[in-house]
């Protein structure tokens, strides 16, 4: 970060100034540098951290306004042309794309990772049938810390790869076994013969009773889907990764927490809210009383799919998705799906809507996620599952990046108190 300028704070009471310097980054907006406040008695306030740089990170970019999404200044939709999941991890962790041979390294690598400790099928063992996959993916992530803990000095760089390479190989395992765990089936082990992609798609679906071809079509699919979700910056998930990180805690300890982050509906969940909203709209005749109900303000029903918090132009992903829908739908002979038909609709109407054009409301990545999984027969409780699975490879990668910073502290947010002022302990007031 450069210093550029500095800002001037004027305390209106005693006329009493304070200058601040003002840093500029490679791209984005200037950030006001308030560390010396707190020398002065003063604390900023920012629930939500709406308007607070937590870190300076070199990993992802997000131009909200123009829609724009880069990794390590690579475009998102070059990268989900061209590249492959595997190789985006390796330009997430690493700053730079792999050259064939580092290419080869590092996904045998994640292949020879992909085994759990056999003991760790005894924890799966504890959960009923019916827990969520998300659950058990927090609860056996967590698990694996007390597997790999002596071993991971997280203050060591070639240690913090490693545990990247464990955390990429194995989080596709027990994404698996959560699914297989939780409909009845055996667990079926990952094969080292087998792409990143294919082996979760074998993992999830072959059966020891029968032969199972991966469709590349599909893996093809679920490979953009994984490049799309790798990273998005300092979201909460990977604020919660980079907080818990920050005491020097094990990784999948910090990866469990960041799993448990994206769980909640208002991060990881929304694509599950489209498929029910499509289910509820039933038929492209009544997309318009869905479009007013969301319009409603005495109402408060929302389009799901629509709106980002930081996305007021397209979500450069949704487009991608959308695309990736076709050529699924295509493949499997599904060009009818009625969802499909109502969602490319209902997006129609909503983007010549003057309510959602004021309001800068355009689909996000969720929007057309959630019916590529189901025409996978990917079930919606495995939705976020995957989503995690492939965070991982943003999360280890802003872990490690925030561990390599020679200036790294604790990270320990403040507060302002608004509770009661000092009051005594009364010992007898209950007589
Ligand atoms: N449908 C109808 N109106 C909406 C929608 C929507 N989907 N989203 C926002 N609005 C309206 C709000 O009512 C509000 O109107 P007002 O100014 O008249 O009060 C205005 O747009 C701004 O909305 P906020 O909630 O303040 O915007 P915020 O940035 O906080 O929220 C959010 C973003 C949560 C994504 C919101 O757009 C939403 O609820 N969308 C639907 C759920 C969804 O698709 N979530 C997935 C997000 S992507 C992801 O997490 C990977």
């Amino acid at each position: 970060m450069t210093n550029t300028s500095r800002v001037k704070l004027v305390f209106e009471s005693d006329g009493r100034t304070l200058e601040l310097p003002v840093m500029q980054g490679t791209l984005g907006p200037a950030v006001v540098d308030v560390r010396s406040l707190v020398q002065h008695g003063l604390l900023t306030y920012d629930p939500g951290f709406m308007a607070t740089a937590s870190c300076t990170s070199c990993i992802t970019y997000i131009d909200g306004d123009a829609g724009l999404l880069y990794y390590r200044g690579y475009p998102i939709e070059q990268l989900a042309q061209h590249s492959s999941f595997m190789e985006v991890a390796y330009l997430l962790l690493e700053g730079e794309l792999p050259d064939a041979a580092q290419k080869l390294a590092f996904e045998q690598s994640v292949r020879q990772n992909a085994m759990l400790h056999d003991q760790i099928n005894t924890v799966f063992r504890g959960f009923q049938r019916n827990a969520h996959p998300m659950a058990v993916m927090v609860a056996v992530t967590g698990a694996l810390s007390a597997f790999y803990h002596e071993s991971t000095n997280v203050f060591d760089a070639e240690n913090r790869r490693l545990a990247a390479l464990q955390l990429l190989g194995k989080i596709p395992t027990i994404a698996a076994m959560s699914y297989k765990y939780n409909v009845g089936d055996p667990f079926v082990y990952p094969q080292n013969r087998l792409h990143y992609v294919e082996n979760f798609l074998h993992m999830m679906f072959s059966t020891p009773s029968g032969p199972y071809e991966v469709n590349p079509v599909l893996a093809r699919a679920l490979d953009k889907i994984l490049i799309l979700h790798a990273d998005h910056e300092q979201n909460a998930s990977t604020s919660t990764v980079r907080l818990t990180g920050s005491s020097g805690a094990n990784p999948f300890a910090c990866i469990a927490a960041g799993m448990a982050s994206l769980w909640g509906p208002l991060h990881g969940g929304a694509n599950e809210a489209v498929l029910k909203m499509l289910a509820e709209i039933g038929d492209v005749s009544r997309i318009p009383e869905f479009i007013n109900r969301a319009k409603d303000k005495s109402n408060a029903f929302r389009l799901m799919g629509f709106g980002h918090r930081v996305y007021k132009n397209m979500d450069p992903r949704a487009a991608v998705m959308r695309q990736t829908c076709h050529e699924v739908l295509n493949e499997l002979d599904l060009n009818d799906d009625p969802m499909f038909k109502i969602a490319l609709e209902l997006e129609r109407i909503a983007l010549q809507d003057e309510y959602f054009i004021a309001k800068k409301l355009y689909p996000n990545v969720d929007f057309y996620s959630g019916i590529v999984f189901r025409a996978m027969g990917i079930p919606e409780s495995m939705f976020t599952a995957i989503f995690a699975l492939a965070r991982t490879a943003g999360w280890v990668a802003q872990w490690h990046e925030m561990l390599s910073d020679g200036g790294h502290r604790i990270g320990r947010p403040r507060q302002q108190y608004v509770g009661p002022t000092r009051r005594d302990y009364v010992p007898d007031r209950n007589h």
